[in-house]
């Protein structure tokens, strides 16, 4: 299977994740407050180790890497921006560009600078200017160097865990919250989208692609009862749809980021409002693999959403795909069977511009801690000492020769 000359090929992390020692993040105290297992700490180190790591990644063939500032760092106090962590941050992207590896830069990856929280996060509609300002700030300083912005990393699952199931910080559970923190991230992306262009306009530089990062799910019916039928709708039109729509009808996307994991086996137990848009079969008894946190393997699931995100003439980029697991031929299993059906797509007459997959590194993943294990590299997390998979020595050779050969 052969894909297109320019396709990007790369891995994709977040600061908070990988870096260690965001102290200024919303996170960072939440962690320690609620009594977390594993709090992220020194992460990765992947602040003090990005050349290292970037080299790895050249070495593997990649030609596009995802990453994401932290607020928190660069605005540690409301209003006070800090050049050490600006300059950080563009050595980063510089040093990127040097090994030629295409920077995609995200600028909200789930988590807020603390002063943020403190004054109500996303609930309080100040967020979109303080948001809008931070945006100014490091899309003035990094310009020069970046083709890719996403605004906002994966709304709707930052909404569902935090304001909705309330396991992420601010642990709210309210659909009315839910509701207003979607507003005003949906206001925060049409202004970002639309000062990235200004911005770049002004320069006189060439037109930017901005997006942000939508997770889709695929959703499948457990059980062909009219409930579910109306679940999977509902779930389709309000989880995955909705905010591509709704951007879609302003301008402002210029291609559609996609982060794409897993299905969920919809199983509404009653005609509520929760039963819904909540409820899932509960059980091992899916008739699929599993990643190590128990989410099916389901790279149908890819194919079909693919198609149907074909009608928004736009197009796709893939920003995260992985599985975290202990037995790294299903790594390499699970990439080459969502490879296939990216290919399947391509040749349906889907535009896809490249695939990143989760994740470089293994990392902090959030209040699961350190032990799923999405990295194409390990990490020692008692040395900091990195090493490269079997499975990312044979993504490489896709990357390399822009084949996928075992197919
Ligand atoms: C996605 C997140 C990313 C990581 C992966 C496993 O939803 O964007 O930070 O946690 O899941």
């Amino acid at each position: 299977m052969e894909f297109p000359q320019k396709f990007l090929w790369g891995a994709a992390s977040s600061a908070y994740q990988v870096e260690g020692n965001n102290l200024h993040s919303d996170w960072w105290d939440w962690e320690k407050r609620i009594g977390l297992k594993e709090v992220s700490g020194e992460a990765c180190r992947h602040y003090q180790l990005y050349k290292q790591d970037f080299i790895q990644a050249k070495e593997l063939g990649h030609n596009a890497h995802r990453l994401s500032i932290e607020w928190g760092r660069v605005e540690p106090l409301e209003g006070d921006f800090s050049d050490k962590e600006i300059a950080h941050y563009l050595d980063v992207v510089l040093t990127l560009k040097e090994l030629g590896i295409e920077p995609i830069v995200t600028l909200h990856h789930f988590t807020n600078p603390w002063w943020l929280a403190e004054l109500g996060g996303w609930q309080n509609r100040k967020a979109i200017d303080y948001f809008l300002r931070y945006t100014e700030k490091i899309v003035s300083g990094l310009c020069e160097h970046v083709r890719f912005w996403v605004t906002i990393n994966e709304p709707m699952v930052y909404i569902y865990f935090s304001y909705i199931l309330g396991d992420w910080p601010p642990q709210k559970k309210s659909f009315f919250c839910a509701k207003s923190v979607f507003d005003n991230l949906v206001k925060a992306h049409l202004g970002a989208y639309r000062l990235i262009h200004r911005i770049y306009a002004e320069k006189t530089k060439n037109r930017p692609l901005v997006s942000l990062a939508k997770n889709l799910q695929a959703f499948v019916r457990w059980g062909d009862s009219l409930s579910n039928r109306c679940a999977v709708y509902l779930r389709n039109t309000f989880f995955n749809f909705k905010i591509i729509e709704r951007l879609k009808r302003s301008n402002a996307l210029d291609f559609i980021g996609i982060n794409y994991y897993t299905r969920m086996l919809v199983d509404a137990k009653s005609w509520g409002l929760r039963s819904l848009l909540l409820d899932t079969h509960e059980g091992k008894d899916s008739g699929v693999k599993k990643n190590s946190l128990g989410w099916d393997i389901y790279p149908q699931g890819l194919y079909d959403l693919l198609l149907s995100l074909k009608r928004f003439k736009l197009p796709l980029m893939i920003l995260e795909n992985g599985i975290c697991t202990a037995d790294d031929n299903l790594r390499w299993d699970f990439i080459r069977q969502h490879l296939k059906k990216l290919h399947l797509a391509m040749d349906a007459g889907v535009d896809i511009l490249g695939y990143i997959y989760w994740s470089l590194l293994d990392n902090y993943e959030w209040d699961k801690g350190f032990a799923p294990r999405f990295g194409l590299i390990e990490v020692d997390y008692k040395t900091y000492t990195r090493r490269i998979r079997e499975s990312a020595k044979k993504f490489a050779q896709v990357c390399k020769s822009g084949k996928l050969l075992d197919a």
